[in-house]
């Protein structure tokens, strides 16, 4: 998860999670995979640096809108604010390219992307298990409901003469992934959807369930903006309006209470003056 890289110490893992990879080839290139999960094309590494970085370079020669890129394993994760990328085995860790082709203008800020992208990921949690306590946190976060970090989005654009040209939405799930082989200082702050449950996910299921939900969900987005999704966002937002949160951006902290988010997808923050600020960017810290 965010913070620098480093390994753990070997233990024995708990019991249901093993070693194998967590994805194959052979499993996404069948064609009810394809089918299901709406994507136009595959690349798949068995080890690279980032698929984010994958699907840069994949970008500038040619692949398609709606490209696949997996890797069963990073060598340089990359997250938000140039923070490392932290994935054990059993993570899911993969980019979807999109290059749109119609009139996409450019949305004002990034931000919506991805909390479109952050509701599609626990909706097919959801689908998968309806009672699994997941939620999002703005602004692009997945977290357990006593907020610890599941996982994360990374979304990367270029912008021509104002339309969108390209977007990678760069996602890293915690599934079966052991906390016990995390880098200390995430340890105890972060955790996977198999220990908030107890039992072994089926991660290619789960990546065809989350790429389904993520083209309903941009095909939406992209017709009608963000926000017809505020509500739902909202609903699946895991910190409470009220409660005490402080915004840390590159220039400084501000403490408030928090508002939830509003129709642009910003959130809102009733600061100790009794004013309401708005904010597009920064990281939200429950206190
Ligand atoms: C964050 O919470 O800071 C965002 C983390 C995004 C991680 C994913 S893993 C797949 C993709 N490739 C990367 O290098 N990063 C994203």
């Amino acid at each position: 998860m965010s913070g620098p890289s480093g390994f753990a110490t070997r233990k024995s893992l708990p019991s249901g999670l093993d070693n194998s990879p967590a994805i194959r080839r052979s499993a996404l290139i069948r064609p009810d995979f394809k089918r299901r999960s709406g994507i136009s094309a595959v690349y798949y590494f068995a080890t690279t640096r980032s698929t984010n970085t994958a699907a840069k370079e994949l970008l500038s020669t040619g692949a398609p809108d709606r490209s696949l890129i997996v890797a069963s394993r990073q060598t340089a994760g990359r997250g938000r604010n140039q923070n490392r990328w932290w994935s054990g085995r059993g993570s899911l860790t993969f980019s979807i390219l999109l290059r749109p082709s119609g009139a996409v203008f450019a949305p004002p800020n990034p931000v919506p992307i991805s909390l479109v992208a952050g509701l599609a990921v626990v909706s097919a949690i959801r689908r998968m298990n309806p009672g699994c306590p997941v939620g999002v946190k703005w602004p692009n976060d997945i977290f357990s409901e006593d907020l610890r970090k599941i996982g994360g989005i990374l979304v990367e654009s270029t912008i021509r003469r104002a339309k969108l040209h390209s977007a990678i939405v760069g996602i890293g799930l915690n599934v079966n992934a052991s906390m016990i082989r995390a880098p200390a200082e995430i340890r105890n702050r972060a955790t996977s959807l198999h220990a908030l449950t107890g039992h072994r996910w089926n991660e290619v299921g789960l990546l065809g369930e989350i790429l389904h939900e993520f083209f309903k969900a941009e095909r939406r987005f992209h017709a009608r903006g963000f926000s017809g999704f505020s509500r739902e966002w909202q609903e699946a937002d895991v910190i409470d309006a009220g409660r005490s949160v402080s915004l840390e951006s590159d220039r400084q902290t501000t403490d408030g209470f928090y508002e939830g988010i509003s129709q642009d997808g910003a959130i809102r923050m009733r600061l100790r003056s009794g004013k309401v600020a708005v904010f597009y960017s920064g990281t939200l810290i429950p206190r």
